[in-house]
């Protein structure tokens, strides 16, 4: 077997790291979900959900990478000792085709406004363009474009391609969505924007908790890349020296700053135009902006900048959706890193040209279905870290960890009960709501922990048996 590749620094690591969480989650993604889910309400059990269960959720995935080596279906299996290891790996190898089908369609709408804006051509009827240009099949044309230049980035491989972009891309989004929100702030109209987005109402959280926490927690997994072994890919290719809980605190602060950041621009431009902040849907970024840049002097030079901005992020985290399956074909079954580069991007094409094309399943499978699937992934993670390799999962977290070392056992007890307790109950909201099923907020909570419970049980009797076994073959020996 070929040597594998690694990074050449752990900043480069740390960068690439980033850029695959920042992207369309963070800029188109949670403005909309911001927008439709009630605002202040929605940002505050996003913001506890991050710290609560992205960043140890995050630390998981990179503890499994690195202590796996591998792409996840192997890592999973040589782990787990099982096949419901190799299981969760396709699955979450699945799952990465799925979100990658839509983020494609959505580079797509941001590659056609990048090359739309010098001439302004949506200023006029932003609401018409975006309809006209969200579907058929120009759509698809430019999701294939977009797929394309994705696929050209990940054939160069790890430490060239990828870390080589992310060092130019990142600065440039940050930069670019500063100047954005110090331009918002001095607009006229948008303080009822701000209000809404960052004024704490409590009786509206209370009254809604239920509703919000299943997107909230969707778009926590989906803005930190978390749920398909994305990250665990990533770590895999990293060396023992480096600190992971660290890491990992740099990785979601950045990206959560630039989720706010851009929470900052479109929302509050969003109520200066009138818009109904519940009626954008998918659209709402584009929308919002193109109906501001419309009115600005100069707006055509701030506008291609801007789309250019997204454009850059949604390209870095669309190279990590990409080389989840493409890394897996490599190190799995061999192929060479061409061939399953064009068979993948192949295989996207047909999917995000089929979402391009039946709007309704777009908003399906980017919301839901995206938080479903993020979830279930993050759970059998958890299990994995939590119950099955414990002791192994702590001395991995240690390695080079220096000052976070003490962190370990906390964070273990954490990853094993309070998280999946968590994504449980976020499961469970958003599979009653998908069904039409109302059940109290005590039922939920009470599925969730028993839920947990018997899982956990399920999984670690089945393990000890098998410890039991392979001990009791070892002194007939
Ligand atoms: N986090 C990215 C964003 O916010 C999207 C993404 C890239 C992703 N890789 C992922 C989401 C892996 C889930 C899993 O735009």
């Amino acid at each position: 077997m070929a040597t594998r590749d690694s990074w050449v620094s752990n900043v480069g690591f740390v960068l690439a790291a980033i850029g695959s969480a920042a992207g369309l989650g963070n800029i188109w993604r949670f403005p909309w979900l911001t927008a439709g889910n009630g605002g202040s309400a929605f940002l505050v059990v996003y913001l506890l959900i991050v710290v609560g269960v992205g960043v140890p959720g995050l630390l998981a995935e990179f503890v499994l990478g690195r202590l796996g080596r591998q792409t996840p279906i192997g890592a999973l299996r040589s782990l787990t000792g099982s096949r419901w290891g190799s299981a969760l790996g396709v699955f979450n190898v699945a799952t990465a085709l799925v979100l990658l089908s839509f983020y494609s369609v959505v580079g797509g709408w941001t590659l056609r406004y990048v090359l739309a804006s010098p001439s302004g051509a949506y200023f006029d009827q932003p609401q018409q363009y975006f309809g006209a240009a969200s579907h058929g099949l120009e759509a698809v044309g430019f999701h294939l474009l977009f797929l394309g230049i994705v696929a050209a980035i990940v054939l160069f491989g790890v430490s060239r391609g990828i870390e080589r972009a992310s060092k130019v891309m990142l600065p440039a989004v940050v930069l670019l969505l500063v100047g954005l929100a110090g331009w918002t702030a001095m607009q006229p109209g948008t303080d009822a924007g701000y209000a809404f987005y960052l004024g704490f109402d409590a009786e509206y959280l209370a009254a809604n908790v239920t509703n919000v926490v299943g997107p909230a927690a969707g778009q926590a997994l989906f803005t930190l890349s978390l749920g398909t072994g994305a990250m665990l890919t990533y770590a895999s290719y990293l060396d023992e020296d480096v600190s992971l809980p660290r890491d990992t605190l740099v990785i979601a602060i950045s990206n959560t700053f630039i989720g706010v950041l851009a929470g900052l621009v479109v929302i509050p431009l969003l109520f200066s135009q009138g818009i109904d902040p519940g009626q954008g849907g998918p659209g709402t970024l584009f929308v919002a902006l193109a109906t501001a840049f419309a009115s600005l002097p100069g707006g055509s030079v701030l506008a291609t900048s801007f789309f250019g901005a997204v454009l850059l992020a949604a390209v870095t985290s669309g190279i990590n959706l990409l080389e989840t399956p493409v890394g897996t074909l490599v190190d799995r079954l061999d192929v060479s890193r061409r061939r399953a580069t064009v068979l993948t991007t192949l295989l996207v094409a047909v999917t995000g040209t089929g979402l391009s094309l039946a709007g309704s399943a777009f908003q399906f499978v980017s919301g839901t279905l995206a938080d479903l699937l993020l979830s279930v992934g993050l759970f059998g993670f958890l299990a994995i870290v939590g119950w099955l390799l414990r002791g192994e999962a702590i001395a991995e977290f240690r390695a080079g960890a220096g000052r976070f070392a003490p962190l370990a056992e906390p964070w273990l007890l954490t990853v094993g009960w309070v998280l999946p307790v968590v994504v449980l109950f976020s499961l469970t909201n958003t599979l009653a709501s998908l069904a039409g099923v109302s059940l109290g907020l005590g039922v939920r909570a009470i599925v969730a922990v028993v839920g947990t419970t018997c899982c956990r049980l399920a999984v670690t009797t089945r393990t000890d048996d098998l410890r039991d076994l392979q001990r009791s073959l070892r002194s007939l020996r």
